[in-house]
């Protein structure tokens, strides 16, 4: 039999980033080895310290080439010593855009032995997905500053969707919560009592298409500030939540805090038809790089929803296994230099019990 091979790009990128890819990758290499499959890395140099020497932040031939692979992996972007917003705006949000990574997918999991903030909530009221839109609203740059740094100054910073933008979130989001099947409910998370343009089109949409094709999922609909004491209150009700990009960047971090935080959670930048991206959710952590404490099972989870993605189910469920066993039985709080356990040392005990 052939062996399955995968292209791969990936981008250690900025802080605690190398730290994590590095375990994600020790990870990903004894799935491989158990599971039969290769995978080709390609590693670019995209980052901080690339901007630093030759003002390069994402060439239009990186670009172009990211387009090329199975999927892209990557550590962290964000140098204390730039301008915040310029590596985030030019590498993070430009990879979104150009590779049309539409869906940002996070799944909330409280995994067993993890210290969550919440009383009396545990692994069993605490699952679900954020389904966030990742292509539009104020992220898209519309606006502008006008007058600036004079006492009539004026600033905008526009919330932009189209309906295809929308219709297509949406259909990810309905289709997601089908496959998962687990409560078939999909909340559509807004705020269309003031954003009465924006969330009026969503909340739309959505009924259209669930009377259409969902009539199998039940629909709910939440307003942005009431999800956020529910997420807190009643986690179980959900099962998987769709949003636009600046809410779902905002409840997603919420959510990340009752699974135990950054150290844990991870994104996928999905586009359906190409190249998706994975990320472990929290930042480049500059007060911890070089350490080893930073936690790097955020990655390591990042590099089973691509494996997922990649369709090696078998193997993804094996590390998310594999990391529910660590959680468990060795590192109970997530928070970097509170582990337990260094870096490197938690990749270990992940790998090994990949291995098997
Ligand atoms: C995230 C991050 C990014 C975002 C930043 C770094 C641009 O917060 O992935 O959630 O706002 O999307
Ligand atoms: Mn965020």
């Amino acid at each position: 039999m052939s062996q399955k091979r995968y292209q791969i790009a990936v981008i250690p990128g900025d802080g605690t980033g190398p730290e994590v890819i590095r375990e994600a990758l020790k990870v990903l290499n004894a799935a491989e080895k158990r599971f039969g499959f290769s995978l080709a890395l390609t590693s670019y140099d995209l980052g901080g310290e690339r901007y630093l020497k030759t003002g390069e932040i994402l060439p239009e031939s990186v670009l172009g080439e990211l387009r090329g692979f199975d999927a892209i992996l990557l550590g962290a972007i964000g140098h204390p010593g730039i301008t915040p917003g310029l590596l985030e705006k030019g590498i993070l949000l430009q990879m979104r855009f150009d590779l049309d990574l539409y869906i940002n997918l996070r799944p909330v999991k409280l995994f067993p032995g993890v210290e969550c903030p919440l009383k009396d909530k545990g692994p069993e009221h605490i699952d679900y997905v954020v389904v966030r839109e990742n292509t539009g609203d104020v992220y898209t740059g519309a606006g502008g500053v006008m007058m600036k740094g004079t006492p009539h100054e004026v600033a905008t910073q526009i919330s932009l969707y189209s309906r295809h933008q929308v219709d297509r979130c949406l259909k990810y989001a309905f289709e997601y919560a089908r496959r998962r099947n687990k409560r078939r409910t999909l909340a559509l998370c807004g705020k269309t009592n003031v954003l009465t343009y924006v969330y009026e089109m969503w909340e739309r949409a959505f009924h259209e298409m669930g009377d259409r094709d969902y009539k199998d999922i039940k629909r709910e609909y939440y307003h942005v500030d009431a999800i956020c004491m529910w997420m807190i209150k009643n986690p179980e009700w959900f099962d998987v939540i769709v949003t636009g990009n600046m809410f779902g960047d905002i409840i997603t971090d919420l959510a990340a805090i009752t699974q135990g935080g950054l150290g844990i959670a991870a994104s996928g930048n999905i586009n359906p038809k190409g190249a998706s991206m994975f990320e472990p959710m929290g930042g480049s952590a500059p007060k911890y790089a070089g350490k080893n404490v930073i936690n790097p099972l955020a990655a390591i989870c990042a590099g089973a929803m691509m494996l997922d993605t990649l369709g090696e189910t078998a193997a993804a469920k094996t590390v998310e296994d594999a990391v529910i066993w660590v959680t468990a039985n060795k590192v109970r709080n997530l928070a970097a230099g509170q582990m337990g356990y260094s870096t490197t040392e938690v990749g270990d005990l992940v790998a090994t019990r990949v291995a098997g």
